[in-house]
């Protein structure tokens, strides 16, 4: 076990956990963050995205001790009033069907969108191409992302 200060949606979170813990079992099962989910847990899903120093980054693979002093965000962080551009339209387009994959969605257009505020279609479909919904919601996702695009 170590211990370790983690900066999460702006707050320091100390954590004494084993160093190759994924930051995902941080998140969840250590801080509570529930929102950031396990899907696969290989890398291959986007269930578990978060903003690692603002970059879209699958929490499943990173283990804490590669964490230190960088910025990470979860959906819980991704603003104060659930007022993102992004969250405003997934409502707007009534995204959701089961949930479950949506916080990785919503971290991943995010983190597109601030880096790329009018993105192409093309664009859109490679940025997200890595976040998996069951559900088949990617319709209602690109036209939120577009109206997201909008307002960022
Ligand atoms: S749980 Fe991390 S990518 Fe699937
Ligand atoms: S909404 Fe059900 S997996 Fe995406």
């Amino acid at each position: 076990m170590a211990e370790y200060t983690l900066n999460i949606n702006g707050k320091p979170h100390h954590v004494d956990v084993a160093p190759d813990t994924p930051l995902l079992w941080v998140l969840r099962d250590h801080l509570k963050l529930l929102g950031t989910k396990f899907g696969c847990g290989i890398g291959q899903c986007g269930a578990c995205t978060i903003h690692f120093d603002g970059i879209a980054t699958r929490s499943c693979l990173i283990p804490v001790s590669a964490a230190g002093s960088k910025s990470i965000t979860t959906i819980e962080g991704l603003s104060k009033k659930q007022d993102h551009p992004v969250q405003q339209a997934w409502i707007e387009h009534d995204v959701p069907q089961c949930g479950y994959c949506q916080s990785g969605q919503m971290m991943s257009a995010a983190a597109l969108l601030k880096q790329n505020p009018s993105p192409s279609d093309s664009e859109i479909d490679a940025a997200m191409s890595g976040n998996i919904c069951r559900c088949g919601t990617y319709i209602r996702i690109k036209a939120a992302i577009k109206t997201a695009a909008t307002k960022s």
